[in-house]
Formats: C-alpha cells, sequence, structure tokens
C-alpha cells in the first residue's frame, strides 16, 4: 500500500533527521564548551618599580575571591621576584625547571586559597614562580620556549584567568606580551619619568597596535599607581591618552587606578600581599574595583566602550602569538 509506505519512508526520514539533528546540537554544544575560555592578562611599564608585580598579585587574589581560578606567572625572567612578595620562602622549584623539562607544572605551581571575604570558594591563585638570574624569554631558544610552551598550554584547564608580570621597558620580550595578550594593562605613576616611559611603550607599540589587525588595540589599558587622588589619575591618564591620540591616532583604554598607600610599603617589607593583609585599605579597595571591571568586561560587559575580541581567548592562541612576536623580531 503506497501510502503505507510513502508514510513510513515519512517517518525513517524525520527519524533521520531527528538523529542528524540532535548530532549537529550535541557537536556544537561540544564545541562551544571546547572553546578556549582562559582570559590572559599581561601586566607592564615603560619604567620599571611602578608596581606592577603589586598590581598583578593583587589582582590575582582579587580575581580569586570573586571565584576565579588564577594563574599568576612570573614572567619577568631576569628580575623575578613575585614569590618573595607572596611569602613564599625557598619555592623548591620555579620556571627554569618547566623550561629545562625536569619538572612537571603540577610540582611547580604553588597554591593560595582564597581569603575569608571570598564570594565563591571555588577560586583560588596558584603561583608559577620565576627564578633569579633567568634568561629573558626572547633569549630562550627555539627548544626551550617549545617546552615551556607545550608545558603551559595545561593551564586552560586549569585556571579562568593568566596573569602575568612582563616586566619594564620596551625591549622585544616586554612588548611581545602586549601583542600576545587578550588584555594589557600598562601601569604608570603620576612621576613626569613614568608618564613619558609609558608613553613610550605605546608609542613602540605604535603602528602596529592600531593597525595590524592581529593587535587586539582594544585590550590595551593604563592603570594610574601610586596616585594622591582619583582625579590626578585621571588627569595623567588624560595626559597620555591625548599624547597618544595626537601622534598615533588612537590611544589606549583608561581602566583605573590605585592610590597611593603605605600598606603596600609595609606589605612588601613583611613579604606579605597588601591585598590579603590589609583587602580593606585604600589600595586594597582600588585593587578590588579593578579586579571587578576585568571581570565584568571579560565577560562582555558593556563597560569603557571596549569590546575584547573573542578569538584572543584561550592560552594556545596567547603562546603562538607570542612565539610569532618573539621569532620574527628576531630575524
Ligand atoms: N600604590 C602604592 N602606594 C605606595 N607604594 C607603592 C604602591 N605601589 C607600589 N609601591 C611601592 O613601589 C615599590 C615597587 O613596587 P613593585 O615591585 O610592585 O614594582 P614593579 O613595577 O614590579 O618593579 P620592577 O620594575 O622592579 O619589577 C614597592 O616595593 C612599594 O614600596
Ligand atoms: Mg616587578
Amino acid at each position: 500500500m503506497p501510502r503505507y509506505y510513502d508514510n513510513n519512508t515519512d517517518q525513517a526520514g524525520e527519524l533521520r533527521r531527528m538523529v542528524t539533528d540532535n548530532r549537529e546540537k550535541k557537536k556544537a554544544e561540544q564545541e562551544k564548551t571546547q572553546l578556549p575560555r582562559l582570559h590572559t592578562i599581561s601586566i607592564l611599564s615603560g619604567k620599571g618599580g611602578v608596581g606592577k608585580s603589586n598590581i598583578a598579585a593583587g589582582l590575582s587574589f582579587a580575581l580569586a575571591d570573586y571565584g576565579k581560578r588564577v594563574v599568576l606567572i612570573d614572567a619577568d625572567l631576569g628580575m623575578a621576584n613575585l614569590d618573595i612578595l607572596c611569602g613564599v620562602r625557598n619555592a623548591k622549584y620555579n620556571i627554569a625547571h618547566l623550561i629545562e623539562g625536569s619538572r612537571s607544572l603540577s610540582e611547580i605551581l604553588v597554591h593560595f586559597k582564597t581569603s575569608e571575604r571570598a564570594t565563591n570558594l571555588n577560586g583560588g591563585v596558584s603561583l608559577l614562580p620565576g627564578g633569579v638570574g633567568l634568561k629573558e624569554i626572547a633569549d630562550l631558544d627555539d627548544i626551550a620556549m617549545e617546552r615551556l610552551f607545550e608545558a603551559l598550554s595545561g593551564l586552560e584547564e586549569l585556571s579562568d584567568y593568566l596573569i602575568m608580570d612582563a616586566g619594564a621597558g620596551i625591549h622585544n620580550g616586554v612588548l611581545s606580551f602586549a601583542y600576545a595578550s587578550e588584555i594589557t594593562i600598562l601601569v604608570t605613576t603620576p612621576e613626569p619619568t613614568s608618564i613619558r616611559d609609558a608613553y613610550g611603550v605605546i608609542k613602540s607599540l605604535g603602528a602596529a597596535a592600531w593597525q595590524d589587525p592581529e593587535m587586539p588595540a582594544s585590550g590595551l589599558m593604563l592603570v594610574v599607581n601610586m596616585a594622591s587622588s582619583s582625579r590626578e589619575a585621571q588627569e595623567v591618564a588624560e595626559r597620555i591618552r591625548l599624547a597618544s591620540m595626537q601622534f598615533l591616532g588612537n590611544a589606549p583604554v583608561y581602566l583605573g587606578y590605585v592610590l597611593k598607600d603605605n600598606v603596600i610599603e609595609r606589605s612588601v617589607k613583611n613579604c606579605r600581599i597588601f591585598y590579603r593583609s590589609d583587602p580593606e585599605s585604600n589600595a586594597g579597595i582600588c585593587v578590588r574595583n579593578l579586579a571587578g571591571d576585568l571581570l565584568r568586561l571579560c565577560e562582555g560587559a558593556d563597560i569603557k566602550h571596549v569590546e575584547l575580541p573573542q578569538e584572543r581567548k584561550g592560552v594556545r592562541g596567547f603562546f603562538s602569538r607570542l612565539a610569532k612576536k618573539l621569532f620574527e623580531d628576531d630575524k
């Protein structure tokens, strides 16, 4: 009976369509969950001693208190000191062991729990300590670099944020982090020398920063540290932004400020993270505000007129851009 067969064929076809639809839905869902989610944030400056390491550590602990899993990397390989700053005495292993391949990432990472003020207990900070007198990242040979990147690619599963203290200056090792990261935080203080050097970094990134489609100009952000008031910080940021606008035709986003606060100096002397020992200090509140804004930006909130490009998420992409930049300038 043709009707019967027709009907049967229809049903079989319908069934096949449903199975295919379901399969495609499942595949799309899998692909969605496999998309890189990790946010890479580099902290750098033109002038040294402006507070990068304290801000990197403070932001990491503040993000952890918001329930985020943060890996803090001392990428200032020549002058690493985040372990001391975080109160880690005699870290057994450091990034050098990862580079030579003698220890695994899990053996090297030093874990910190969230503080009592954490709103979500899933968070935490893991520090990848740097060593003393290591070669700059730009000076590593191809094999060492590959070994390092391969070991660090495991971070995609372990963390939500990768915060890298990338050091000071305008050499390739520092600038490459800006090219590779999803977000680059350029730290300055209100001192004229620091302002000029911050502008020097922007200028060095210059042409590429806003003309190279691969460069995340929207992810380049300013933080003014050691400000005496929010107004002073805003004025400093505006000066840098104006100069950048005038000479480069574009400017970094002003993310925010950290007030000058003696608790930082005191905490550094006592090898403690100021954000943990004095979270309600002026500097602590400022860092928490910065972390909150970063979190909102990374979650796609419409603030500060920034839209972070989705394709820059993930640790693998970060390392392939970093390697590309480091090798490119090697030629
Ligand atoms: N907001 C602040 N208020 C007061 N002092 C601060 C503040 N931020 C940093 N400092 C002081 O500046 C010193 C340098 O800070 P930090 O080590 O974080 O700078 P850095 O940019 O990482 O330096 P380097 O370029 O040498 O790596 C600290 O020891 C601390 O005394
Ligand atoms: Mg430092």
